[in-house]
């Protein structure tokens, strides 16, 4: 028998072949990519793969080692048709996973023309809340070959177990099948709801994200996260699944409260705290260039996302400020946005030398830095958030601009975090 160390050495070798015939595989891949589109061709042929998993599969001797190779040649399959999507997609930016790929397309004026982006041709249930101008879903509606609008009450309370029930049965009784969809046009309220019942009918169809607020844009419609509050819990039930594409016109900001824009600024400045320093010299310019901090934040996002989409790791990044804003957003009983509580939730995340730039920026950006809440009601919440368990609360904390460190702290630590944050501390 050879000796542990000489197996691990084969294993290691192998590996660096594997590693170099992937690379070569994905870059024949590419070369079919550029002839499928000079030939008009669509990228997946569901014909030639069943064919290239049958004939491969008949090399595999070992029938016990059949169904994991079945498995890793599907994936396989998936990445390069992913591969082909992202190169062949007019989209300015996408995810791309191993078994998918979202483009999302930013521009001016798309929403006028979204039937040049997503597929519409189908019966698509558009899902917007009472607080969104009208005017967005309409436009989306009037590009549709069989378009539907459910229209949901504005705030938090939409994402409700009633809520997606009742938008499930009017999917239900529409006639809904596995090839139809959902888009979401609204704020982050709205994109979750409807993720999630595009997520759970018929055990997922499409769903296109059609944000229209900027945090919306630059943080919720992108990464396939999907939630309902339930039992107190916010974002208690959920999937991730990710959307079909994600569709962002910018010109619908102008509709905007300046305090939901602000909202949506200090998701962009936890970005920019955690993960880049430009972008948070561009937050602090007097007039902050929206569509580049837009662009930046995004890469930001769909970077995480496709090094970690479950969350097992770099994605916590994104929960900077969050601990800690979730349990003032639920002590303050709606007084304060959500974007608002995360801005306050960073403040003692930041290390003592840091923030007074971090606070200037919330300044600069229209956000509180202090606020009146009850910080024993901000515990309670915390102690039932989802973040917490026996071995304690896992935080992201920012010692320098663009970097981050995970630390664990018991509940008892945040309370002076939390004094800090009153009026008079
Ligand atoms: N899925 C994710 O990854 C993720 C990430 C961050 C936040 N979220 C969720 O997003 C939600 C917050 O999203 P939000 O800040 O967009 O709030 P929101 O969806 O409540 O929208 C804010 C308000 O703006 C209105 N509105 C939307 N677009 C408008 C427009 N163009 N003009 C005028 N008014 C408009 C809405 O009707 C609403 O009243 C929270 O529930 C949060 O949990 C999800």
């Amino acid at each position: 028998m050879k000796s542990l160390e000489r197996s691990r050495a084969d294993i290691d070798h192998l590996d660096a072949k594997m590693a170099s015939l992937y690379t070569q595989r994905m870059a024949t891949v590419r070369d079919i990519a550029a002839q499928k589109q000079a030939e008009g061709l669509p990228i997946r042929d569901p014909g030639r793969e069943q064919t290239v998993l049958e004939r491969n599969l008949a090399r595999i001797a070992d029938p016990d080692l059949r169904p994991g190779y079945a498995a890793l040649l599907r994936r396989q399959m998936a990445a390069a048709r992913a591969y082909q999507e992202k190169l062949l997609s007019r989209a300015e930016l996408c995810v791309q996973l191993a078994d998918s790929v979202c483009p999302i397309y930013l521009k001016d004026g798309a929403l006028q023309d979204a039937d040049r982006y997503l597929e519409l041709d189908r019966r698509v249930c558009i899902v917007t809340d009472d607080g969104t101008p009208p005017e967005y879903a309409a436009a989306l509606a009037d590009k549709c070959a069989a378009p539907m609008i459910v229209t949901v009450p504005a705030g938090e309370g939409s994402k409700s177990v009633a809520v997606w029930t009742d938008l499930l049965q009017r999917m239900q009784y529409a006639g809904l099948t596995r090839s139809d969809c959902v888009a979401a046009v609204g704020g982050g309220v709205v994109g979750d709801l409807a993720g999630f019942a595009a997520a759970s009918y018929l055990r997922g169809i499409d769903c296109y994200q059609i944000p229209t607020t900027l945090l919306a844009m630059a943080d919720a419609s992108v990464g396939g996260k999907t939630a309902l509050n339930y039992g107190g819990v916010k974002n208690a039930v959920g999937a991730i699944r990710q959307p079909r594409a994600v569709l962002m016109d910018p010109t619908v900001l102008q509709t905007l409260p300046h305090r939901q824009l602000a909202n949506g600024l200090a998701e962009i400045l936890k970005m920019a705290l955690t993960s880049d320093p430009m972008l948070f010299a561009l937050l602090r310019q007097p007039e902050p260039p929206l569509r580049d901090i837009l662009l930046r934040a995004l890469n930001v996002k769909i970077a995480v996302v496709e090094q970690d989409e479950r969350e097992t790791g770099l994605r916590r990044v994104l929960n900077f400020g969050h601990t800690l804003g979730h349990g003032i957003e639920a002590a303050c009983g709606g007084r304060l946005l959500h974007g608002e509580c995360v801005g306050l939730g960073m403040l003692p995340m930041c290390a003592p030398q840091l923030r007074p730039q971090v606070e200037a920026a919330l300044t600069g950006l229209g956000l509180p830095t202090r606020a009146e809440f009850d910080p024993e009601a901000a515990l309670a919440a915390i102690a039932h958030d989802k973040k917490t368990d026996a071995c304690g609360i896992r935080t992201v904390r920012v010692d320098e601009i663009g970097q981050w460190r995970l630390e664990t702290v018991q509940l008892s630590d945040l309370r002076p975090m939390l004094r800090g944050l009153l009026p008079n501390p």
